[in-house]
């Protein structure tokens, strides 16, 4: 029997599969892309967890302290206690500014959003580097923990300065989070506020390569120094996109007003395809792993301030946004709020989350440096054809 004929497959490809065949695969916003190994932190969204260096951050934020878990950033291990002791001295005994330092910040325009008068800071720190001796990486170990100590202190005095009040010097006998409200404040409040604040610079202290990291990861891979990175993450943070979020949280909130006008709000925004800050999240999409740490300490500062307005008006934007939209409110929703009731004033909140993220910024200089190769991707065209230079005279 005479076997039936298959169709010739056609020479000519079809207008779409030539398209396809050409077309670079593009990952706007570098989305799914894996750039490289890190072993400083895991993000795992089917779990919705995160660990530093293995530990989970919910039991380092219930058993450490902020300077331990820096240490453990910046280190890769957890201190004992001789390390801890000597990493505590060393930090607060950096703690205070040049009289030079300081001036520089007095002289900042006092309508300066305090994320711009940060950045500038760190980088006037930068130029004033002095010989540090030692190892590359000894040196720059220096430099992070010199920045880590100083960065609370440039920022308290940027605030007191800025509202017309005399700075407040660093004290070596507070923890990081106690001396940061007495240099902003005067005073140390209760155990419980500074543990809500000490565990919000945990959380925010890392999250693998996140877009201000990456910045910072890209700066290195130059061969650039620390402090330019940092000042790149800095740049990077500062967008409400990133740890910007947690200041429009708040001032999402306080247009808000009150509970019971949160669920016309919220369905008038999502009515209108409005972005509402402190929800989503790149890589998390079933919640963020450090909300529910972060709402606990909302709760409590609720519960020590008396003040339930924010709190009521978060569990009705977050119920009626996840079960309408199943989209999650991220890290920067309970802390914009918890922020609030500590007293911190909101444009103070991103430089907040310097002070934490300074340690993963850090970490992450450390690694890149120690196996680099200069990330630099390639992008695809979508201009004008090659065209010839035509004489002034002929141009339209
Ligand atoms: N409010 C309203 N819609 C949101 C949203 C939000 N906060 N977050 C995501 N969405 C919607 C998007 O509009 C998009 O809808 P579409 O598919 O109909 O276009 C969908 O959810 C997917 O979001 P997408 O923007 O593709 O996700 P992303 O990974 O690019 O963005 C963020 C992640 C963080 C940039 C985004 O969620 C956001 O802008 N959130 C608000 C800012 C914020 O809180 N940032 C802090 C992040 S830790």
């Amino acid at each position: 029997m005479a076997q039936k004929k298959s169709k010739k497959p056609s020479k000519k490809p079809t207008k779409k599969a030539a398209k396809k065949a050409v077309e670079p695969d593009i990952r706007k916003g570098l989305v799914g892309v894996i750039a490289d190994t890190t072993a400083v932190s895991k993000v795992m969204p089917e779990t919705n967890s995160l660990t530093y260096r293995g530990y989970a951050v919910q039991d380092l934020a219930a058993s450490c302290s902020f300077e331990e878990v820096a240490y453990l950033l910046l280190n890769g291990d957890l201190p004992n206690r001789k390390q801890l002791n000597a990493f505590k001295k060393k930090e607060r005994s950096l703690r205070k500014l040049s009289a030079a330092h300081t001036q520089v910040i007095s002289k900042f325009p006092k309508k300066a959003h305090p994320m711009d008068t940060i950045r500038t800071a760190v980088s006037y720190l930068g130029t004033t580097e002095v010989a540090w001796g030692g190892e590359p990486e000894e040196a720059d170990m220096e430099r992070a923990i010199n920045m880590l100590s100083k960065i609370p202190t440039m920022i308290a005095t940027d605030f007191r300065l800025r509202n017309g009040k005399k700075r407040i010097s660093p004290r070596t006998d507070l923890s990081m989070a106690e001396n940061f409200f007495h240099m902003c404040f005067g005073k140390v409040p209760p155990k419980a506020v500074v543990k809500a604040f000490d565990v919000s610079l945990i959380l925010y202290a890392e999250h693998s390569f996140n877009a201000s990291t990456f910045t910072s990861r890209v700066i290195t891979s130059t061969r650039s120094d620390i402090y330019s990175a940092v000042v790149g993450g800095i740049g990077a943070l500062k967008g409400p996109l990133h740890g910007g979020a947690n200041e429009a949280v708040m001032e999402m909130m306080r247009a808000i007003r009150t509970p019971a006008r949160a669920e016309p709000w919220i369905r008038d925004a999502m009515a209108n395809k409005k972005l509402i800050m402190g929800f989503g999240h790149r890589v998390y999409k079933q919640g963020d792993s450090r909300v529910p740490t972060m709402k606990s300490c909302l709760e409590d500062l609720t519960k020590w301030s008396g003040d339930t307005k924010w709190l009521g008006i978060y569990n009705i934007l977050a119920d009626i946004f996840v079960n309408e939209k199943g989209i999650h409110p991220n890290l920067d929703f309970p802390s914009g709020p918890a922020y609030y009731l500590m007293g911190f004033p909101i444009n103070l909140y991103t430089p907040i989350f310097v002070m934490a993220r300074i340690t993963g910024w850090s970490a992450h200089y450390l690694e890149q440096n120690a196996n680099n190769a200069l990330i630099r991707p390639l992008s695809a065209y979508s201009g004008r054809a090659q065209r010839k230079v035509p004489a002034i005279a002929k141009r339209k």
